[in-house]
């Protein structure tokens, strides 16, 4: 565990976000939000284009404003630091749409990454998302912008991972990309859970998204509308229904 983190409360949830209210000019695109993620939980945040997914995590590392409520990451007001101190606190967002250098090599990604956080456990970060995603590992010279969606997707993650975070959050990381390296990435989030990282998934992939999470969140234009564990909501009428694809009447 990160000093920084170790400072703040050892019992607090990973994070604790209440009351969110996010505008953009005169569009509330998230109303009262409140939602917790406890310390190792695989938390899922679903719902439908322009729910407020994006915003909210957005949020949560300081790029957009809050108007109201409060955000807490590990017992912390995320408000009291500007988005570059985040690392530092643990966390990191793999954002929607991947954002990786094109014209860098995929170890100056990584390298990347680790920026702000060029202490001794970096050796042993970068050994650890090379066995996590070795596909990466064979391509390290190769320029991001020539890697296939898929292990772009790998290095957005791998990237997040190099700044050490116990938190991540991870927008949409299956958009785009094939059945097969869909369930690769998925497979890899279980992994990087099990190493005993708290992980916020926002997907639009709602089946997947509840086969993977411990609990759910449904967001429906920018506020939760249902929660609870993701086992239950997969079995659940209105999400089998409105999300599930199911003929399943209410
Ligand atoms: N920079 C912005 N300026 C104005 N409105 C915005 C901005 N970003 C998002 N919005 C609006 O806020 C609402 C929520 O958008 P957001 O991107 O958070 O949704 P989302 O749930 O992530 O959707 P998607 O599944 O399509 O990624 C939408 O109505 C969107 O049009
Ligand atoms: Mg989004």
């Amino acid at each position: 565990m990160s000093s920084a983190v170790a400072a703040a409360s050892s019992t607090a949830p990973a994070l604790e976000v209440r009351d969110l209210e996010v505008t953009y000019g005169g569009i509330r695109a998230v109303k009262g939000l409140s939602l917790e993620v406890g310390r190792g939980e695989i938390v899922t945040l679903i719902g439908a284009n322009g729910a407020g997914k994006t915003t909210t995590l957005k949020s949560i590392v300081g790029l957009v404003p809050q108007r109201k409520g409060t955000i807490r990451i590990f017992g912390k007001d995320a408000r009291a630091d500007p988005t570059h101190d985040l690392v530092a606190r643990g966390v990191a967002l793999v954002p929607e749409g991947r954002a990786i250098f094109g014209a860098m090599t995929v170890r100056e990604n990584l390298e990347l990454g680790s920026f702000r956080r060029r202490d001794e456990g970096r050796e042993a970060r970068f050994a650890r998302v090379i066995e996590l995603f070795p596909r990466l590992g064979e391509r390290l010279a190769q320029d991001g912008g020539t890697l296939s969606g898929g292990e772009q997707q790998m290095l957005a993650i791998a990237r997040a991972l190099m700044s050490g975070p116990e938190l991540l959050l991870l927008d949409e990381p299956s958009l785009g990309l094939a059945p097969k390296l869909v369930r690769q990435i998925f497979d890899s989030i279980i992994e990087i859970a099990a190493t005993g990282i708290t992980i916020l998934l926002v997907e639009q992939n709602t089946r997947l998204a509840l086969e993977t999470a411990n609990r759910a969140y449904v967001l429906v234009t920018g506020e939760v509308v249902l929660s609870g564990l993701a086992s239950e909501l997969r079995d659940d009428p209105r999400i089998r229904a409105a999300y599930l694809g199911d003929d399943v009447r209410v």
